[in-house]
């Protein structure tokens, strides 16, 4: 079997390690990959960016899976256009992406099938939303309707700050067409949690949950980044919460995506607010995380391949996944100066000191076989244990292994 998964990230290394555990899987084709994949057994990159491209050597190569890692390939299309080359894809096409792909397309959906979010409106005309800044209730959050990489939220305390915020979306276009449109949404008070789920058309199977840190300061300041840790499970989903979780939002969902007929074979990424023993949407992403998916892999006891042709052959309702116990802590080492401007060119030493974790290089690249920084994320380390505690002290004694210059990462990963 040959696979093909799209990105260059820490994800996209563990899918890759994941997929070739399977020995039925005979090669696995990184587009683009990163210094990491390259150095993987039956593991090849491929220098490919344009849909077409991909498409052409999807079908010359006979793929016969495709994961695509990047919400905007998805967004547009390339999973319809794999679908119709005849090759199968895990990812949903574009009508179902849109759930990532446009924030008020979400909203309606998540209001037309009353799944739990918070209030909100939408605006595409400047004048009408600087007018709803005025009686706005405080705080807000603005978002900009389209893909914008993870930066296009703002929370907003003041009316000023809204203000701000829809001059910047949508009058400096900073996130460009994305921002033509934005949501104003209520601000809730809570801790966030994230749940991947995956799909066939018809069964939604959860995974664990986790518990993601996205800001790059410690105590979750400074600006937003990729994310700079996880901890699986995340520690504060209890069994209650589970059963609010499926009953306010993932069965709601399913019943939207079968009547909307946006039925796709993938995976559902819910990113949840949790306050007073509710949860409420904030988001649905259209493909797994990162890094999300170092972590959830590292506690999978189930085969990742077969889990993978479960879906894609429509087959998860006859698919038990089995998971380790503990948890697992993934800790990301970036750049100094990430997510603004940072150098790269570094040598990073002490990879091969890590040997009680897994490494999955990101923004690295070998030069005469030499691994040197090449990103803002560098790479990420993930640890089981028995217990968070344990998971997140073999973790960090791993980072203290490895060193680049300007090496910088959170020391608060999994701390509650
Ligand atoms: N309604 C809200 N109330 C409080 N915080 C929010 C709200 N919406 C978003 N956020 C915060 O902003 C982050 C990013 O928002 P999200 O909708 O997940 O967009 P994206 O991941 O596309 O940037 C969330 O993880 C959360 O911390
Ligand atoms: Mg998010």
């Amino acid at each position: 079997m040959k696979i093909m998964i799209t990105g260059s990230g820490g994800r996209e290394h563990a899918l890759a390690a994941a997929f070739l555990q399977n020995k039925r899987v005979e090669n696995v084709y990184c587009i683009p990959g990163n210094g990491g994949t390259e150095d993987l057994d039956r593991c090849e990159n491929v220098e490919l960016s344009a849909i077409t491209d991909i498409v052409r050597f999807a079908s010359e190569e006979k793929i016969d899976l495709v994961m695509p890692g990047s919400e905007a390939s998805l967004v547009e299309g390339i999973a319809d256009r794999l679908q119709e080359a005849g090759i199968k894809v895990f990812g949903p096409r574009k009508n179902a992406a849109m759930l990532e792909g446009s924030k008020a397309f979400a909203k309606d959906f998540m209001k037309k099938y009353g799944i739990r979010t918070a209030g909100y409106r939408s605006f595409t005309d400047f004048k009408t939303a600087m007018e709803y800044a005025e009686k706005c209730p405080l705080p807000a959050v603005v978002k900009a309707d389209g893909l914008a990489a993870g930066k296009g939220v703002i929370i907003c305390r003041t009316g000023d700050d809204i203000r701000n915020a829809l001059t910047l979306m949508m009058i400096d276009k900073a996130f460009g067409s994305s921002g033509e449109k934005v949501v104003i949404e209520e601000f809730l008070e809570g801790f966030e949690a994230s749940i991947h789920c995956f799909f066939d058309g018809e069964t939604f199977v959860p995974l664990l949950s986790a518990k993601d840190h996205k800001k790059i300061g410690e105590g979750e300041t400074g600006p937003n980044t990729g994310g700079m840790g996880v901890v699986v499970p995340n520690p504060g989903m209890s069994e209650e919460l589970w059963a609010d979780f499926t009953s306010s939002i993932l069965e709601p969902t399913k019943k939207g995506l079968l009547s909307e007929d946006l039925r796709f074979s993938g995976v559902i990424f819910f990113g949840l607010m949790i306050q007073n023993g509710k949860c409420s949407l904030l988001e649905y992403n259209m493909r797994m995380g990162d890094p999300e998916t170092q972590g959830m892999l590292a506690m999978l006891e189930s085969d990742f391949t077969s889990l993978v042709e479960a879906a894609v052959s429509g087959e998860l309702s006859n698919t038990e996944v089995r998971w380790k116990d503990g948890s697992a802590c993934c800790v990301v080492l970036a750049s100094r100066g990430y997510p603004g401007k940072y150098e790269t060119g570094f040598k990073i030493s002490g990879i091969p000191e890590v040997t009680n974790s897994a490494v999955h290089p990101a923004g690295m690249k070998k030069i005469d076989g030499i691994p040197v920084t090449s990103g803002g994320r560098v790479l990420s380390i993930v640890s089981n244990g028995h217990s968070l505690f344990e998971a997140r002290k073999r973790c960090y004694r791993e980072v203290e292994k490895v060193s680049f210059e300007g090496m910088t990462f959170r020391k608060d990963i999994g701390l509650l």
